[in-house]
């Protein structure tokens, strides 16, 4: 587990940035945090290492619930849970097959289905500590 104090969305992206070494294909990475937090923000650091190419496309995919960028080094599905109401929707969505593409999968507001997720062991939490000041608690599993 390590902390960071992240002073603007510029920072969160950065901080994610270096984070995003940590990550393997196959891995699901669960963000958590309110809105407003910084979740977007974070996977736009992640897909700023992971798939620069992609980087531009990076925003909340709360109408599509998953967005794919598939850079030349690995694809980063992104989801967002916000707008599903049950464990059907993430059948409906294919969540679980998303699981065997072998790419990276980030999940923002990962809380709603916190006993479907499969047990990776990687989780990044998003406090809110001022107007512009984020605390966020990465555990990594190791
Ligand atoms: N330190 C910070 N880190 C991330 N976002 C910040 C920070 N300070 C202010 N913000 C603002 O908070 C908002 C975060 O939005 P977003 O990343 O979409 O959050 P979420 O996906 O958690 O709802 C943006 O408007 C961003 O400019
Ligand atoms: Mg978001």
């Amino acid at each position: 587990m390590a902390e960071y104090i992240s002073k603007s969305e510029a920072e969160t992206e950065e901080i994610a940035k270096r984070l995003a070494a940590f990550l393997r294909p196959g891995d699901l990475l669960a963000l958590y945090g309110e809105m407003g937090a910084g979740k977007t923000a974070f996977v736009r650091g992640l897909v700023s290492q992971l798939a620069p190419e992609c980087v531009r496309l990076v925003h909340s995919p709360t109408f599509a619930i998953v967005n794919e960028y598939a850079g030349e080094k690995v694809t980063v599905y992104h989801f967002d849970f916000y707008r599903l109401r049950d464990e059907d929707d993430l059948c409906s969505v294919d969540f679980y097959g998303y699981l065997d593409r072998g790419g990276i999968i980030v999940t923002e507001w990962s809380e709603m289905f916190e006993s479907a997720l499969p047990p990776s062991g990687k989780s990044v939490r998003i406090e809110k500590t001022g107007e512009e000041e984020r605390l966020i608690h990465a555990d990594f599993g190791d």
